[in-house]
């Protein structure tokens, strides 16, 4: 079930995607303009934080960024100081969507939370995704909340 399908790759974001990821990005909500020191201080944040972070690319058989997702590892208290994986900012390139790419980056994210540890990985979408989330085996789980400053 976990197969991508012929020619398409999936691994870590590197340092150099920095084009390609954004624009796979702007399918999601807007990026900005990102500078390449913007981008160079975030990517080191990540990189040394990767027990925290996990930023997750799949690319064709050119190299093309097609698809990127993101986990999160909480750390908390509760539940034996437990590990609560967070899913965000999945996005499919517009003309690779319908491919199973999605599906496979979350089928991607939620092995990597399982093996950290976590137990459980949770993630807010639109009503739109939620038929996409049951998909890959997420269930309802009330609603989302935000307060934006
Ligand atoms: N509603 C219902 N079912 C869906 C939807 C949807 N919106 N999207 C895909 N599916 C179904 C597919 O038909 C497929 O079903 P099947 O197995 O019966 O054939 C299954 O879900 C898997 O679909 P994929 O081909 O893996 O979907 P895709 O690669 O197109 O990725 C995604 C889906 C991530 C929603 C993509 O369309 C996208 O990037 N959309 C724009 C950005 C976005 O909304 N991202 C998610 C935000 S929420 C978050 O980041 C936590």
């Amino acid at each position: 079930t976990s197969a991508l399908p012929s020619g398409y790759t999936i691994r870590e974001l590197r340092k150099t995607d920095k084009s390609e990821v954004l624009s796979v990005l702007a399918v999601l909500t807007t990026v900005g303009e990102i500078t390449d020191s913007d981008w160079d201080e975030r990517f080191e944040y990540i990189s040394k934080h990767d027990d925290t972070y996990t930023i997750l690319c799949i690319v064709d058989d050119k190299g093309k960024v097609c698809a990127t997702g993101s986990l999160i590892v909480e750390r908390k208290f509760i539940r034996n100081c437990g590990l609560v994986g967070h899913i965000e900012d999945i996005a499919v390139a517009k003309d690779q969507q319908g491919k199973k790419l999605g599906l496979r980056m979350i089928n991607a994210l939620d092995h990597i939370a399982e093996k950290a540890g976590c137990y459980k990985s949770i993630l807010d979408c639109s009503e739109s995704n939620r038929g996409f989330y049951e998909k890959c085996g997420f269930k309802f789980a009330g609603i989302e909340m935000a307060h934006y400053y």
